[in-house]
C-alpha cells in the first residue's frame, strides 16, 4: 500500500519536515511523539518555546496537517478532523503540562538566586569626613556670626598694594622682609600670593559702609619649607571691627569670649606689645588653655591691635569719626595646640584617617 500524498508538501522546501496526510494515523502519530519527545527533552522554558513553535507553529507537520483538511473530499474530512483533534489535543496537553512544570522549576531557581539574606553584615561604606581645618574655620566663623559679625573674603592672589602699602608697610620697611613672600611674574604686575589676610582688612572697609564687623578665614602663602611647624600653604582668620569709640578694651572683650567659646570658661587672655604696621598699638595675643597637654599653659596665638589711623585713611575711613580694632590668627596653629596634632605634616597629606580621627565635628 502506498502513503496517501499530501498536496501541501508540493509547495515546501526541502528543509520542511515530512508533512503526514491528515488521515494516516501512522505519520500523524509519529510527529504526535516527536513533538511529545522534544517538550520533554526541554530542560527549561525557552527551549520549550523552540519545541513548540517547531510542532506546534505554523509550519510545524502537524499545523500544515491540519490546515490541508480543508482540501479533502467530504468522506475524509471526518476522519481527518477527528484524527487531527485528538493528535493535536494530545500535544497542547503534553505542552501545557511541561510549560507547567518548567514555570515550576524556574520560579524555584529565582527563589534559590535571588535570595536576599537579611542577617547578612551590611558591607560597610566609609562615610568620609571634613578636614578638620575647614571644620575649625567654621567653628570659628560661627562663634563671630553668633556675636553679629559677617564674613569676609578677600582674592589669594591679591595686589602688593592691598597686601602691603595699604596696610602701612613703607616701600622700604623692614617688615616687608619680615615676611618671604611669593610675586607673581612679571614682577612690575604687582601681584603676590597673599601672606595674610590682613588685606581684607582693607577690601571689607572699601566695600563695606560702617560700622563693619568682620571675620575673615582663608588661606595665605610665604616661601617656608615643609616641616613639622611650618607650610608654605596655610590658613589665617583675621577680624575686624569699624565702629565709633571702639576701645582697645572692645578688643580684650571680644578675644576674650571669642577664646572662651573655643577652649572653656576656664580659659582667658593676655596682650604683650608688639609691633605691627597696620595697628597701633600692636599687641601679641596670648590665651591661656586650660585643656593643653602636659597642664594649662600660655600659648601664643597671634596678632592683634587697634587700627591705624593710616589704614584708615588708606580705606576712606575718617580715623577722627571712627576707631576700629583687628585681629589675626593662625588656623593650623590652633588646631596643633587645640587638638594635640604635633606634627603639620598630619594636616596636609590628605590622610583620610587623619579627618575621620576628628569625625564630622570637633
Ligand atoms: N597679619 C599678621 C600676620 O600674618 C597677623 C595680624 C597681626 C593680624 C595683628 C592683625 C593684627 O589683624 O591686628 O602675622
Amino acid at each position: 500500500m502506498s502513503e496517501p500524498t499530501n498536496p501541501e508538501v508540493d509547495v515546501l522546501d526541502a528543509q520542511t519536515p515530512v508533512v503526514p496526510h491528515p488521515t494516516d494515523e501512522a505519520g500523524i502519530d509519529t510527529a504526535v511523539q516527536a513533538a511529545l519527545a522534544a517538550f520533554a527533552a526541554a530542560t527549561n522554558l525557552d527551549e520549550l518555546k523552540t519545541a513548540r513553535l517547531a510542532h506546534t507553529g505554523e509550519k510545524s507537520p502537524l499545523s500544515l496537517a491540519n490546515r490541508s483538511i480543508g482540501k479533502l473530499d467530504k468522506s475524509e474530512k471526518a476522519v481527518a478532523g477527528k484524527l487531527m483533534g485528538a493528535s493535536r489535543g494530545r500535544v497542547n496537553k503534553a505542552l501545557a503540562a511541561r510549560t507547567e512544570v518548567l514555570e515550576a522549576e524556574d520560579a524555584a531557581r529565582i527563589l534559590v538566586e535571588e535570595t536576599v539574606d537579611v542577617t547578612a553584615a551590611p558591607r560597610r561604606r566609609r562615610a568620609g569626613a571634613r578636614h578638620p581645618l575647614s571644620t575649625l574655620q567654621d567653628r570659628v566663623s560661627d562663634i563671630f556670626v553668633g556675636m553679629g559679625w559677617e564674613i569676609a573674603e578677600g582674592p589669594e592672589v591679591e595686589s602688593e598694594w592691598f597686601n602691603f602699602d595699604a596696610l602701612n608697610f613703607a616701600p622700604d620697611h623692614p617688615a616687608r622682609e619680615m615676611q618671604d613672600t611669593f610675586f607673581i611674574d612679571p614682577v612690575d604686575s604687582h601681584l603676590l600670593l597673599r601672606t595674610h589676610t590682613s588685606p581684607v582688612q582693607v577690601r571689607s572697609m572699601l566695600e563695606r559702609e560702617v560700622p563693619i564687623y568682620v571675620l575673615c578665614p582663608g588661606r595665605v602663602y610665604r616661601t617656608d619649607e615643609l616641616d613639622a611647624t611650618h607650610t608654605p600653604v596655610f590658613h589665617q582668620f583675621e577680624g575686624l571691627a569699624i565702629d565709633k569709640n571702639l576701645t582697645m578694651a572692645d578688643l580684650r572683650g571680644t578675644l576674650e569670649h571669642f577664646a572662651r567659646q573655643m577652649f572653656g570658661e576656664d580659659a582667658s587672655i593676655r596682650l604683650r606689645p608688639n609691633f605691627f604696621p597696620f595697628t597701633e598699638p600692636s599687641a601679641e595675643l596670648d590665651i591661656w588653655h586650660p585643656g593643653a597637654k602636659g597642664g594649662p599653659r600660655w600659648i601664643e596665638w597671634g596678632g592683634c591691635g587697634m587700627v591705624n589711623p593710616n589704614v584708615l585713611r588708606a580705606a576712606g575711613i575718617d580715623p577722627e569719626e571712627y576707631s576700629g580694632f583687628a585681629f589675626g590668627m593662625g588656623v593650623e596653629r590652633t588646631l596643633m595646640f587645640r587638638n594635640e596634632v604635633p606634627d603639620m605634616h598630619d594636616m596636609i597629606e590628605g590622610d583620610i584617617r587623619f579627618s575621620e580621627h576628628f569625625g564630622m565635628e570637633i
